[in-house]
């Protein structure tokens, strides 16, 4: 009889664990780390058209953005681009690369409600909390609607030591151009995605590191919610 059990309970085990790894859909809702898919090169929007196109939007629709997009973002912020040097989408001060980037996740397909940290090596996002967080977010930039809005926000941070501790204060100089070109990509790269975007610069900054969890070492300088048009 205990045998029997036992049968039963590694039957039900396995039809159970491969269910979850034949559905896509329910493998990525499960899991707290998500591989982002391989981003595309070759859009159909010309770089021209993307800085003719490119304007703040402040409201978005409902409709959610799909696992495809998020990787695209992600990519285009700090995405590598050679393997072999680890070099990345944007240049970057003596390739010390400070800008550390999150992901507020609201409304993504099949992906849970939460603040991810992107891995640019492995390009997966990290879950560190779970939960609905553009109200708090929304309240820590002025109350602006577009943050409470979005489907997912991008936040950048930056680690000014990283930058710093080779060139000294003109580092800090630096680490402010290098997330102007993150930022820059990523608008770009909503254009190219039909996608709406702002770039907020008007925030508390210690309200939004309290929310992100992060170390003293990291500093938010650029909220961009995104949304579908
Ligand atoms: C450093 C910086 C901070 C900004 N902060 C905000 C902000 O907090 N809220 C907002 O709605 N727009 C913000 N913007 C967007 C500007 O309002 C916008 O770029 C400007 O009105 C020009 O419009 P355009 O981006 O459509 O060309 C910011 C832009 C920059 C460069």
């Amino acid at each position: 009889m205990f045998i029997c059990n036992k049968s039963f309970i590694l039957i039900i085990f396995v039809i159970t664990t491969s269910f979850i790894f034949t559905n896509d859909n329910y493998a990525i809702k499960m899991s707290k780390i998500i591989k982002l898919p391989q981003p595309k090169y070759d859009g159909s929007t010309s770089l021209e058209q993307a800085l003719l196109k490119r304007r703040s939007i402040r409201n978005y629709s409902k409709k959610p953005l799909s696992i495809n997009e998020v990787s695209q973002l992600l990519w285009s912020a700090q995405g590598i681009t050679d393997k072999e040097k680890s070099f990345r989408t944007v240049p970057s001060a003596g390739a010390l690369y400070p800008v550390e980037t999150y992901l507020i996740v609201n409304n993504v397909e099949n992906v849970e409600q939460g603040i991810y940290k992107y891995d640019v090596e492995e390009h997966k996002i990290v879950m560190i909390r779970k939960g609905y967080f553009n109200e708090q977010l929304s309240f820590a930039a002025l109350n602006q609607s577009c943050v409470k809005d979005a489907s997912v926000i991008v936040i950048l941070c930056a680690d000014y030591a990283k930058t710093t501790r080779r060139y000294g204060d003109r580092g800090i100089k630096y680490v402010h151009i290098e997330i102007g070109h993150s930022a820059q990509n990523v608008q770009l790269q909503t254009v190219s995605l039909n996608l709406g975007s702002v770039v907020v610069g008007a925030f508390d900054d210690e309200k939004v590191k309290k929310i992100l969890n992060i170390s003293n070492t990291e500093h938010p300088l650029y909220i961009i919610p995104i949304g579908k048009l």
